[in-house]
């Protein structure tokens, strides 16, 4: 009988044997030479000399055993009323006619492109014809702005975009093109040509030459096949925020990948093929990436692409509709979509109508799960909920409870145990391991298990100064917690600049550089403050330019609408306020983690090296006049 401890156990003692045996699932053109290969630079390679394609083991796979008529994905979108199911056989034929499309235009192995589109089957397509001919996609979610797409398509160099017309929210239609044509203008790379699906709810027009019917262009295409790569090729970039403007482009490898996510799926979600799973984020995520296309269609099960919101499409039973009508499994979401059921309908009624019997888990990640939340959910659905801990980087879970190996007891507040190939250790700031019980900095031993960035996108220098200076030998996540005397892990906060709003990764130093472009700021700080359903939502203190008269809402109205052209919506920020002075150290250092306890209302003390005590009492003031500490 397994267990988690022996597992885990074995794969840091062996983890050649344990991962190598774990490839064994994954189909390979060639065998790998060597597993794991820790002299290639920068952090050590997976799979070595092995060569496979992705595509092949999501779709074409299942195909050959026997499985082309169960269902790989089923679209279900309450915002256009529309539901659609596609075969592993449907699937694979939609793929392969869209990979020669790429073909045709000259997208060969090796090459970029980059996709921006909403949550339409089409966008999975994209992503699996990239894989199947070799080409690395770069994802950006549609909630980003026209200055972040150019920002990715200038350093991902793309010689195609695949985009839709337009994206849909509950509120309104969202035209992407106009967004992606100023992009484009504002990027100094050019992609050659553009592929856009037209959507009814707004066509766009097509710029002759650049521009081509993403329908016409499929419909004349020869399917194309599946290419090998190597192992150690990258998959796809995914841009995250960073303490910067620029954002960072995590590469996937193809091989570690699909062996990690592979082994994921029974061992952490407990699903086999044939099951529905069903990641209710956005493919512009890592979790979308991760669970919503790879995971699901390596494991042969069937997965859901849901173009909607957990309330008010129609009402706050929307994910319980599509659980039942589905026969979902398992359901994995990021905590703030069950705050905002919960806000909506706090005691279950929806949940009521619908038969959730087939389920058997939640798993929630993405942001911190507040217990509240969690035992909220739990008496809800009276199934196990998990909450797991990975971020962008990582690919997969860091930290779980592996449901399909065994149960370990769960604990509201920790996201569990390490997770296989993971040694995860708290350090202190002079790197010795942390007490148990401790509060510190979270990493995780060289080397990391397969799966996890081997690099950012060229930039190896890039990789090394944010992840591997702090702490030699090991992978600094960004994250600080505490791990307990039974190795259940405690994710507190961010050691950095980076905020989390409704499960969205955003760089506070990427608000403050659009902020500071502003013509009558002098200076700013923004930082994230504690929201009840988003977890954290950014606010911004200004400080104005001598001789700078103008009203303070004109200018904050200001503000706010310049984030939301330069970031995008996503960044949710709507909160600024104008101060004298902003407070620092003697050293200049601008004290942000000091406001941010004041903001939420937690204990605080003067820091030692404040320059002047009486910043901070104006600060106080100004943050009262918002609203904070909230009630
Ligand atoms: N394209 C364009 N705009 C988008 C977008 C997209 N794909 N996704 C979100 N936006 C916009 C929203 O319309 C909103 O605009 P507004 O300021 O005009 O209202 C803004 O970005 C902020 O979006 P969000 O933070 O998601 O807030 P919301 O109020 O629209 O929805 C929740 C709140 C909780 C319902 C929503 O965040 C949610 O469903 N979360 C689920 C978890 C999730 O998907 N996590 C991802 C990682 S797992
Ligand atoms: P992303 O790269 O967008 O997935 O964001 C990763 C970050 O989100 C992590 O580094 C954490 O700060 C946070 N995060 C994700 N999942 C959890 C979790 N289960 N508990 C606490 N924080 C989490």
């Amino acid at each position: 009988m397994a267990d988690y401890r022996s597992i885990y156990q074995r794969s840091l003692a062996d983890p050649a044997g344990f991962w190598g045996e774990a490839a064994r699932d994954i189909d390979w053109y060639k065998p790998w030479s060597t597993v794991f290969d820790g002299d290639l630079p920068p952090a050590g390679r997976w799979f070595v000399g092995g060569e496979l394609n992705t595509c092949h083991n999501a779709l074409d796979r299942h195909i050959a055993a026997g499985a082309g008529d169960r269902l790989a994905l089923i679209y279900d979108s309450p915002v256009t009323g529309q539901k659609r199911r596609y075969t592993y056989t449907e699937l694979r034929d939609e793929v392969a006619r869209l990979a020669g499309a790429l073909v045709a235009h000259g997208v060969g192995k090796g090459d970029r492109v980059l996709i921006y589109m909403p949550m339409i089957p089409e966008a999975a397509m994209a992503m699996l014809a990239c894989a199947r001919i070799g080409a690395v996609h770069s994802v950006v979610f549609g909630g980003f702005a026209a200055p972040e797409l150019a920002t990715r398509i200038n350093d991902a160099q793309p010689k195609l975009i695949l985009a839709a017309s337009c994206g849909i929210e509950p509120n309104r239609v969202i035209a992407y093109k106009p967004l992606l044509d100023e992009a484009i203008r504002l990027s100094s790379h050019k992609p050659s040509a553009c592929l856009i699906k037209q959507r009814p709810q707004a066509e766009a027009p097509l710029v002759a030459g650049r521009d081509h019917d993403w329908d016409t262009a499929v419909s004349r295409a020869q399917p194309a096949g599946c290419v090998p790569v190597a192992a150690t090729d990258p998959l796809y970039i995914l841009y995250t925020s960073g303490t910067t403007g620029q954002p960072k482009g995590v590469v996937r490898d193809n091989g570690g990948h699909a062996v990690a996510l592979y082994w994921s799926m029974g061992n952490i979600y407990g699903v086999n093929a044939g099951d529905v799973y069903w990641a209710a984020s956005d493919v512009g995520w890592v979790v979308g990436h991760s669970y919503i296309v790879y995971g699901p269609l390596l494991k042969g099960c069937t997965t859901i692409m849901y173009e909607g919101k957990p309330v008010g499409t129609p009402d706050a039973g929307a994910f319980w509709r599509v659980i039942s009508e589905h026969g979902i499994k398992v359901l994995f979401t990021a905590p703030t979509a069950f705050r905002a059921i919960r806000k909506e309908d706090p005691d279950g009624k929806l949940l009521r109508q619908y038969d959730l019997s087939r389920m058997s888990a939640l798993f929630l990640a993405g942001e911190r799960c507040d217990p509240e939340t969690l035992n909220w959910a739990r008496a809800m659905l009276d199934k196990p909920v998990v909450d797991h801990w990975w971020q962008t980087e990582t690919g997969w879970a860091i930290a779980a409870n592996p449901l399909g190996i065994e149960q370990l007891e769960i604990k509201p507040g920790s996201p569990a145990v390490a997770m296989p190939g993971y040694d995860v250790r708290v350090l202190d700031d002079n790197g010795k391991d942390a007490p148990a019980g401790d509060l510190g900095s979270i990493v995780i031993k060289l080397p990391m298990p397969p799966g996890c960035l081997p690099t950012l996108w060229g930039n190896d220098q890039r990789f090394i100064s944010s992840y591997l200076t702090a702490f030699p030998g090991h992978y600094l996540t960004g994250d600080a917690g505490i791990k307990d005397a039974n190795g259940y892990l405690w994710i507190m906060s961010r050691t950095d600049d980076v905020i989390n709003v409704a499960g969205h990764r955003l760089s506070t130093g990427a608000m403050e550089e659009v902020l500071a472009g502003h013509p009558d700021v002098a200076e700013c700080a923004v930082f994230g403050v504690h929201d009840e359903m988003k977890g954290q939502l950014p606010l911004g203190l200004i400080v104005l330019k001598a001789g700078v008269q103008r009203d303070e809402k004109d200018i904050v109205a200001e503000l706010v609408a310049r984030v939301r052209d330069h970031i995008g919506a996503v960044a949710a920020f709507k909160q600024a306020k104008v101060v004298a002075r902003l407070p620092k150290t003697r050293s200049g250092k601008i004290l942000r983690g000091t406001m941010v306890k004041i903001a939420d209302g937690a204990k605080w003390s003067m820091p030692a090296t404040i320059d002047d005590p009486a910043v901070l009492k104006e600060i106080e003031t100004s943050l009262k006049a918002l609203g904070y500490p909230r009630a």
